[in-house]
């Protein structure tokens, strides 16, 4: 029903029709209650206001007789088009309805978010959620484990430990609704509030954002070849840093095993933490795995944080972080009231696909679909486009990034890419300082498109920007 919530008083010496009447005058001539909506019945209204038939009626009919409504036989009552001046009255929302400017039809968007969902383990996740939804299974209807579902944290740990080498037990994770969410929290359970944190320059805008939100500085430490620098990490007053050292956000190159061990000691010596965001850490095409800093540390400087959002699907917010004990005992001491914000019906459903060998055999399965992508990409830019772009990033991950040797802006790129109907994105926003690369980068995801339509998309792109 239409929400009509007058505040209507009975000892204020107005009849309660007035007040009625007043209240629904109001709403209409604001717009609030637009032309053409059908209003309640007055049985309906008198039901929801708890007021008597009477008052509801005697409230209409004043309402009809000034010309605010129509009352339609068989139809009900409805409220009339207004004269001009009275709409005029009607004061500005304070937030703008979102605009509706129509957005240009896009055919190949290489939007790095997106994923393949084609390959989703359609049946299967739906006849594992379908388990938790009989009588049997009703406990999971009520409030769950604030720390997240046991029995999932059980299987996290399984396989961080085979796949990232990450050591840690159970008790030590924290289920989150995405790695946003997560870091949040972690701030949170850190007391970690207007400090300095050193993050990668450039890096990822999503994680920026919560540190500054939390009141924190962002100090932006430039990258090498291999990642973050760690001479310029050692001139930093920080004491926390933030890195995605399995593919660095939005460069993409993998952090080598004598740099990780640099970076740990950097931590020790300056009694710092590392924030690890592992968040593609599934798709890796090349080279020996390297562990993850948490399983190299062995102590306790590492935060280990991963997200099902590449891996699986980001719709299901499902992320996971691993503290150290420290800090563990901290969120038990200060957030046992915290509710867990995933849904327990998804995280039994992943547990039961973790359980029963689906995750194993669907990574599998995403990592040759996915590398088949990504050499789809590589080979038709290095055919199309020959020596006007330089790739970047391609070990590992759903993105790559096209350095363009051209006379265009990032913006100018963009632009022509997408009266083509070709979508790609910039990367100037991942910056602190100013970007320092020259040439415009642009970000190509691949995750989300066939390879039919990666060789399409490109094949335009290069005869838009070069052609
Ligand atoms: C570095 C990095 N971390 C985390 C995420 C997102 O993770 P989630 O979907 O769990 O919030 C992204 C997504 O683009 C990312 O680039």
């Amino acid at each position: 029903m239409l929400e009509i919530t007058p505040l209507l008083e009975e000892r204020s010496g107005t009849s309660l029709y007035i007040q009625l009447y007043e209240y629904l005058k109001d709403e209409i001539k604001s717009g609030n209650i637009p032309a053409e909506t059908r209003l309640p019945s007055i049985r309906k209204l008198s039901t929801y206001l708890n007021l008597s038939k009477n008052t509801v009626e005697k409230a209409y009919d004043q309402l009809v007789s000034e010309g605010y409504l129509e009352s339609r036989p068989r139809s009900g009552i409805y409220v009339l088009e207004l004269e001009k001046e009275v709409i005029a009255l009607k004061p500005k929302p304070v937030l703008q309805p979102q605009s509706k400017k129509k957005k240009p039809e896009i055919k190949y968007d290489f939007r790095f978010g997106n994923i393949d969902t084609g390959h989703f383990p359609f049946s299967t996740w739906r006849k594992l959620t379908n388990q938790c939804l009989y009588p049997d299974q009703k406990e999971l209807f009520s409030y769950g484990d604030h720390q997240g579902e046991y029995e999932l944290r059980k299987e996290i740990k399984e396989y961080l430990y085979y796949s990232r080498g990450v050591v840690c037990v159970p008790e030590q994770i924290i289920i989150g609704a995405g790695i946003q969410q997560s870091l949040s929290l972690l701030f949170q359970i850190m007391q970690f509030f207007n400090q300095t944190v050193a993050v990668e320059d450039p890096g990822y805008d999503g994680a920026k954002s919560i540190f500054m939100n939390h009141g924190c500085t962002i100090d932006p430490i430039p990258l090498d070849s291999e990642g973050i620098n760690i001479e310029s990490l050692y001139q930093s007053q920080a004491k926390v840093v933030y890195v995605t050292p399995s593919h660095q956000f939005p460069y993409g190159m993998i952090m080598p095993y004598n740099k990780r061990v640099q970076l740990l000691r950097w931590a020790e010596e300056n009694n710092a933490l590392i924030i690890e965001d592992d968040y593609d850490s599934e798709f890796r095409y090349a080279g020996k795995p390297i562990p993850s800093l948490q399983g190299l540390g062995k102590t306790n400087k590492v935060i280990y944080l991963g997200t099902f959002s590449k891996s699986l699907i980001p719709s299901l917010r499902i992320s996971y972080m691993v503290l150290p004990t420290f800090l563990m005992e901290k969120y038990e001491q200060h957030f046992q009231s915290y509710q867990q914000p995933v849904s327990r019906i998804h995280q039994k459903t992943l547990h039961s696909f973790m359980k029963e060998g689906y995750w194993e055999r669907h990574i599998r399965k995403m990592r040759t679909t996915y590398q088949k992508k990504q050499h789809t990409l590589i080979s038709v830019i290095r055919e199309r486009f020959k020596n006007n772009v330089e790739i970047i990033g391609n070990g590992a991950g759903l993105h790559i990034l096209l350095r363009v040797y051209t006379n265009h802006t990032e913006e100018e790129l963009l632009d022509i890419a997408e009266r083509n109907k070709v979508k790609v994105y910039p990367i100037s926003k991942f910056w602190t300082r100013k970007n320092v690369s020259g040439f415009p980068i642009i970000q190509i995801g691949f995750g989300g498109l066939s390879e039919k339509e990666i060789l399409k998309g490109i094949k335009i792109l290069e005869r838009a920007w070069f052609g």
